[in-house]
């Protein structure tokens, strides 16, 4: 693909020894994976994971995400147990993001985790990005590539919204396949998840074969992404809505409003899964038309609803 953006790029060999040699300089790379696309950087180097914090606008308490090739990278940097084993080996390389405990000669700097015991990592499937992975000898501190609290970018183009030109290179993988954001499960003790996603508490207990537990806000951060206002379109957002203002984009599920005006619909067919790949795609549309508000109609809580209406309810808290 020929474009006109000077910083986005189509993966080819030169571009890849680029990124490489740009990572190995602690530079920091926009670089699409299955989920949403991320803002990556030498996990082991102070100075690349700064730069992560401060592009970002990033408060030092939220922790990031350590993204590597394989289990037996991870396995210099965290304590392995039976609980990651198991998930890995059903769901990884995959959209699942794992809370473990940071082994004291890990290389990882401290301030990825923000000084906690612990280290949340993840194994991204994007062929792109497990090529670079494991042409680096060191993992990626990956978070999402945006602006703190903005929505996640999913297409490159929507990276380059977020941080126009002070990206150098954002490298094309063309639109992410699920669309939303890893599912974290912490694994230090009872497994718990902290941010829902498409891999959900029944796929995670079936493997497992034992109850897990959901977090819920009562006020106390456990996990800092899990902060009540988070991707947020920049306008309004209005949850459980029941009838149409007349002038707001409304966001629903199925073809009971198709080809309305104002009218947006997820998926035609129902399909939860679709829906949340569409979401944070639909609300930079949206935004982009010039709306002032969206109204959002009650969205199924079951399957990737939960996490679908988990993105919608803190996009709510403007
Ligand atoms: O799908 C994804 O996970 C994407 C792609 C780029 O990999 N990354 C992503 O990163 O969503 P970020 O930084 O936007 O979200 C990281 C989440 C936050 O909710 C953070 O609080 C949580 O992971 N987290 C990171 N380290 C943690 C830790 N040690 N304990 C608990 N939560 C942690
Ligand atoms: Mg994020």
């Amino acid at each position: 693909m020929k474009n006109s953006y000077s910083n986005i790029f189509t993966f080819n060999k030169k571009i890849l020894w680029k990124t490489i040699k740009s990572l190995n300089n602690r530079g920091l790379v926009g670089l699409p994976t299955e989920t949403v696309y991320g803002l990556g950087g030498n996990a082991y180097s102070k100075r690349a994971v700064k730069k992560i914090f401060k592009l970002k606008g990033r408060p030092r308490f939220n922790p990031l995400i350590v993204h590597y090739h394989n289990i037996k990278d991870a396995e210099k940097d965290v304590i392995i147990n039976k609980y990651v084993k198991k998930l890995y080996k059903r769901f990884c390389p995959g959209p699942i993001t794992f809370v473990l405990k940071k082994k004291i000669t890990s290389k990882i700097d401290p301030l990825v985790s923000a000084n906690l015991k612990t280290v949340a990592i993840r194994f991204p499937s994007n062929k792109i990005t497990r090529t670079i992975l494991k042409k680096t000898d060191f993992p990626l501190a990956m978070p999402s590539a945006n602006k703190s609290t903005n929505v996640s970018p999913v297409n490159s183009l929507d990276v380059f919204d977020e941080f126009k030109s002070k990206l150098k290179i954002i490298i094309d993988g063309g639109k992410c396949k699920i669309g939303i954001e890893s599912t974290v499960i912490d694994l230090t003790s009872i497994p718990k998840i902290l941010r829902p996603g498409v891999i959900d508490k029944k796929n995670i207990e079936k493997v497992l074969k034992t109850k897990i537990l959901t977090y819920r806000n009562k006020g106390k951060v456990l996990s800092p992404g899990m902060l009540k206002k988070h991707y947020s379109p920049g306008i309004p957002v209005l949850i459980n809505q029941k009838k149409h203002d007349g002038k707001s984009a409304y966001i629903y599920i199925g073809n009971k409003h198709k080809n309305k005006k104002n009218f947006f619909s997820l998926n035609e067919k129902n399909n939860l899964f679709l829906a949340a790949s569409n979401l944070y795609k639909m609300f930079r549309i949206i935004k982009n038309k010039g709306y002032k508000k969206i109204q959002i109609n009650k969205i199924p809580k079951y399957g990737a609803g939960i996490a679908i209406n988990d993105r919608i309810n803190r996009a709510s808290k403007f």
